[in-house]
């Protein structure tokens, strides 16, 4: 009994001791484990004459169930120190300055068609979406391009194994809305078109923003003023238009405007004209009663422009620093 005593006063002794979880499992191992001295006695109880042994059974089991009791409490004890003591170290001081942040930013391209949109939102035109995968009548056709045109072939054109294509241009919304709408009608179609081209000033995907008035005394004259307007508007500067005569199959006449850009050269940023009456009768309007203009713009042609870059497919290549200049 005595040695159970002594036994269980040095275990305790030993358990205060322990500064880690290891050597607390040292301990415990030491004690209480299969080879432990705690157990061997408790092996031993069957050599003991049988009238001791329930007194000494109760006194080993005792001081096992104290051991263990209070090795959970070390244990937790030990937790809570390695806790404190990492949270010291972690400590977070919330009055220090940020590492600053880097909050995405509206894309230059997105930003230069919301700027154009709200410039024609605000001359009353209204906004039309298409779909950009479209059919040849649409897209051609009904645009007067029959088939075997060779203004086909000048498009460069995606087709698609159904048959269907990338639109080319933005010019089918104008079929869907005057087909939906009829005459009069005024809009803006802005959206994205495909092309099989690539160099400084052509990408094969690009944005375009269509524009169409049909009513029933509209002249170049008018297409003249708006797109003068549109353009001073856009830059916040007087701008030098070149109005070059130019030949769309859905157009009569037509012309193509340039734009000088500040290294003095020239850029081509629309097409347009007077709708064709061919046009207008694809789509039940009387062209009798009704005439109208059109315009076709690049817009990531403008996005240059308007930012100085002098390469387009700058603006598709996701480089991050690049895309950051534009906040
Ligand atoms: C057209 O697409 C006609 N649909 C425009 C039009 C509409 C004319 C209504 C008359 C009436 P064009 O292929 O020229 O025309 O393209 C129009 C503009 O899109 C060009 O002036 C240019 O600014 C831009 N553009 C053309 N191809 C590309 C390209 N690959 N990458 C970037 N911009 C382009
Ligand atoms: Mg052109």
């Amino acid at each position: 009994m005595s040695s159970v005593t002594q036994l269980l006063k040095q275990a305790q002794d030993e358990i205060v001791a322990a500064d880690n979880q290891a050597s607390l499992d040292k301990v415990r191992v030491k004690y209480l484990g299969k080879k432990g001295s705690l157990t061997s006695y408790l092996k031993e109880l069957g050599s003991l004459p049988s009238d001791k042994r329930a007194e000494a059974g109760k006194a080993i089991n005792d001081a096992k169930n104290s051991l263990m009791s209070e090795i959970k409490l070390r244990q937790s004890e030990l937790q809570a120190d390695s806790i404190a003591s990492k949270l010291l170290l972690d400590k977070l001081d919330v009055s220090l300055p940020g590492r600053g942040q880097k909050p995405g930013r509206v894309h230059p391209i997105t930003r230069t068609l919301q700027r154009i949109t709200d410039i024609f939102t605000s001359a009353g035109f209204e906004t039309r979406i298409g779909p950009e995968i479209e059919d040849d009548y649409y897209n051609f056709t009904a645009l007067n391009i029959p088939e075997n045109h060779p203004a086909r072939a000048m498009h460069d054109t995606f087709y698609l194994e159904s048959g269907e294509l990338l639109r080319t241009h933005t010019s089918p919304v104008q079929i869907r809305a005057m087909q939906n709408e009829g005459a009069p009608i005024r809009l803006i179609a802005p959206g994205r078109v495909y092309r099989c081209d690539s160099d400084l000033t052509h990408t094969p995907m690009f944005t375009q923003i269509e524009g169409l008035a049909v009513g029933a005394d509209i002249s170049f004259a008018n297409l003249k003023a708006v797109l003068y307007e549109f353009v001073s508007n856009f830059f916040e500067r007087e701008i030098e238009l070149r109005f070059r005569p130019a030949y769309f199959p859905f157009t009569e006449p037509s012309a193509e405007v340039d734009i000088r850009a500040e290294s003095g050269e020239w850029l081509e940023i629309l097409g347009c004209g007077m709708v064709h009456p061919n046009v207008l009768r694809n789509v039940d309007i009387d062209s009798e009663k009704f005439r109208g203009y059109a315009f076709g713009m690049g817009v990531d042609r403008l996005a240059m422009l308007r930012y100085g870059v002098d390469d387009l497919r700058l603006f598709f290549e996701n480089d991050l620093p690049f895309l950051a200049q534009f906040s």
